[in-house]
């Protein structure tokens, strides 16, 4: 009887061990959560790509400021001109380019592209 009530237990004990290898669910980049500070968006690999893509032909060195592109980007933008930590939706870089911002035709944010840009601006719009 002890030896069935052993084998119970181990594989009790296996069975729960099991548990603690369920790996958590993959969380796709772009969906950052709201900012509710458990992930963190990264300047380089999502910021600084919508940049590219979207803005560094108009807005390159010597021409339309702000510079946005790679090399230059997280300079021209961190200033008190384009970003706001302290109120994160007045920050320009944000409020230019969101979408319906603009009264002119100016490029606009997807609203997640928008939404990226304000995670990381209220996260500290770090050079992450
Ligand atoms: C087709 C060219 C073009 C593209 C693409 C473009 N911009 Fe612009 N942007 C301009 C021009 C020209 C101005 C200045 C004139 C104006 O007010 O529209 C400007 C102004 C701005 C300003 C305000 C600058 C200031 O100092 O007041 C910001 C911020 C800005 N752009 C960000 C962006 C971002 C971010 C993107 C990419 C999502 C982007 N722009 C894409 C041409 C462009």
């Amino acid at each position: 009887m002890k030896i069935f009530c052993l084998i119970f237990l181990v594989g009790f004990l296996f069975g729960a061990c099991e548990y603690n290898f369920i790996v958590p669910e993959e969380v796709p980049p772009i969906d950052n959560g709201g900012g509710n500070g458990e992930e963190t968006v990264s300047f380089s690999t999502q910021v600084l790509p919508i940049f590219s893509a979207n803005c560094a032909s108009c807005h390159k060195t010597g021409s339309t400021k702000p510079d946005l592109t790679a090399a230059n980007a997280y300079q021209s933008i961190y200033t008190s001109k384009y970003i706001d930590v302290s109120s994160p939706e007045q920050s320009k870089i944000y409020s230019f380019v969101k979408n319906g911002a603009s009264t002119h035709k100016h490029k606009q944010y997807t609203a997640i592209e928008g939404q990226l840009m304000l995670t990381w601006i209220t996260e500290g719009a770090k050079n992450n």
